[in-house]
C-alpha cells in the first residue's frame, strides 16, 4: 500500500483537494484515523473541490452536516456518537444512495451500516504530531479504479 506523506495541513487540504475532484454522486468515503489525525481537514480540501464555500467543521454533537452549495451535495457524517447503535434513526442508507458524496468519520462505530464498495482513507500522525501520513484503501471496483486516478493526478498525468 501506497503512503502519501502531509508534511502540514495545507498539504491535507490539498490532497483532499484532489480527492473531491475525482468524486461522484454516491461515493462513499470513510476517514480513518484517531482523535486529530486530520480527518475534518481532508473533508475541508474535499468541500472546497466541490465548491462548497460554507465553512466546513467537525459535526461532533449534530453527526452529520449537509451542504448543498457545490456541485453536489456533501454529507459530513461524524459517527463517534453513534457508538452506542443508536444509528437506525439516522437513515444513513438515504444519504449513501443519494445523489451526493458522503465522508464519514469515526466509521467503525457504524460498520454494520456501510455499504459494500468505499473509499477507504487511514490518517495517521509522526512521532511528534507536526506531520501527518495518509494511506488509500480501496473497497470494490469502483474505488480501485478511483484510486488508479488519484495516483496519476498525484504524478501529474
Ligand atoms: N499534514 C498535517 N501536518 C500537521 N498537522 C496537520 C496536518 N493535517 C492536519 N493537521 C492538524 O491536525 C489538527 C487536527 O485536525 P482535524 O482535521 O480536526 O482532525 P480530526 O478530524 O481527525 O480529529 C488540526 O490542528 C490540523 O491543523
Ligand atoms: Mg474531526
Amino acid at each position: 500500500m501506497q503512503t502519501y506523506q502531509l508534511r502540514n495541513e495545507e498539504m491535507t487540504i490539498e490532497f483532499g483537494k484532489m480527492i473531491g475532484k475525482l468524486l461522484h454522486p454516491n461515493d462513499v468515503v470513510v476517514l480513518d484515523g484517531d482523535l486529530g489525525a486530520g480527518k475534518t481537514t481532508l473533508t475541508k480540501g474535499i468541500a472546497q473541490a466541490l465548491g462548497i464555500k460554507r465553512y466546513v467543521k467537525s459535526p461532533t454533537y449534530t453527526i452529520i452536516h449537509e451542504y448543498h452549495d457545490g456541485r453536489m451535495p456533501l454529507y459530513h457524517i461524524d459517527a463517534y456518537r453513534l457508538e452506542d447503535g443508536n444509528a437506525d434513526d439516522i437513515g444513513l442508507e438515504e444519504y449513501f444512495e443519494s445523489d451526493g458524496v458522503t465522508v464519514i468519520e469515526w466509521a467503525q462505530f457504524i460498520k454494520e451500516y456501510l455499504p459494500e464498495e468505499y473509499l477507504k482513507i487511514g490518517l495517521d500522525r509522526n512521532h511528534d504530531n507536526t506531520q501527518r501520513f495518509l494511506t488509500i484503501e480501496p473497497n470494490g471496483e469502483r474505488y480501485q479504479q478511483f484510486e488508479k486516478f488519484l495516483e496519476d493526478q498525484i504524478n501529474g498525468q
